[in-house]
């Protein structure tokens, strides 16, 4: 099995999505013996964002690039190819100011492209990444299930992960990170045990 393992969030170590996508990661090892992961961390080390120099390299021939477009134009593939790899896409996603992190929005814009990863046909657009699987850890400060703060953070990436074609996403919360140390850890327990729970079942 192949993993891309993305996070995204700034806080380093004390970050509570990355120690959860670790656990996922982890909980797919009990699962396969052959995981084969590859990681990306947009929030310690971000990837550029779609920018009008790197939007120009999409289509131009690589001897038309000056030196920054080649650079990106390479990572453009190296994203490209990680994501066609995988078989599995863990992804760590905060919610910052209402939604996802810059990091990780900058990755979907580096990655949503058009006949490469989706494409326009005569009854709408169609995703390309079939036969995929998303597990998505949705960290949050606050509460927001079901809230329109919700359809913006969650509901989003699912949009954007079933546009693409993945249609195969779970999603794990812990919400209410910042309501205090009792509410945190509760909510940091369930996510854990949520975890275990799909791969106790998968490993049956
Ligand atoms: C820049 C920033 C913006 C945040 N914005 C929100 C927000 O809009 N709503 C919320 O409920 N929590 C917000 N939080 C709290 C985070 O969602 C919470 O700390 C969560 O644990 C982040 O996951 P992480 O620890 O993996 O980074 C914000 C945190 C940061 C650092």
């Amino acid at each position: 099995m192949n993993v891309l393992h993305l996070d995204s969030s700034i806080l380093g170590d004390a970050s509570a999505s990355r120690a959860l996508t670790r656990s996922v990661v982890d909980g797919l090892r009990t699962v396969d013996r052959q995981v084969n992961v590859v990681q990306r961390d947009l929030g310690t080390a971000p990837i550029a964002h779609l920018t009008p120099q790197v939007l120009a390299t999409r289509g131009t021939p690589a001897d038309l690039l000056n030196d920054v477009q080649d650079r990106e134009a390479r990572l453009d593939a190296d994203l490209l190819r990680e994501l066609d790899w995988a078989d599995v896409l863990v992804i760590g996603a905060p919610l910052y100011n209402f939604t996802i992190p810059t990091g990780l929005k900058a990755w979907i814009d580096r990655v949503t492209i058009a006949g490469k990863t989706f494409r326009y046909t005569a009854q709408g657009p169609e995703g390309l990444l079939k036969g995929k699987r998303a597990i998505v850890v949705a960290t949050s400060g606050g509460v927001h299930g079901g809230s329109p703060v919700d359809t913006m953070h969650v509901g989003y990436l699912k949009t954007l992960l079933g546009f693409v074609g993945i249609t195969d996403v779970e999603v794990i919360r812990a919400a209410g990170l910042g309501m205090g140390p009792e509410v945190r850890a509760q909510a940091m327990a369930d996510a854990r045990s949520r975890i275990d729970s799909m791969f106790v079942a998968a490993a049956a």
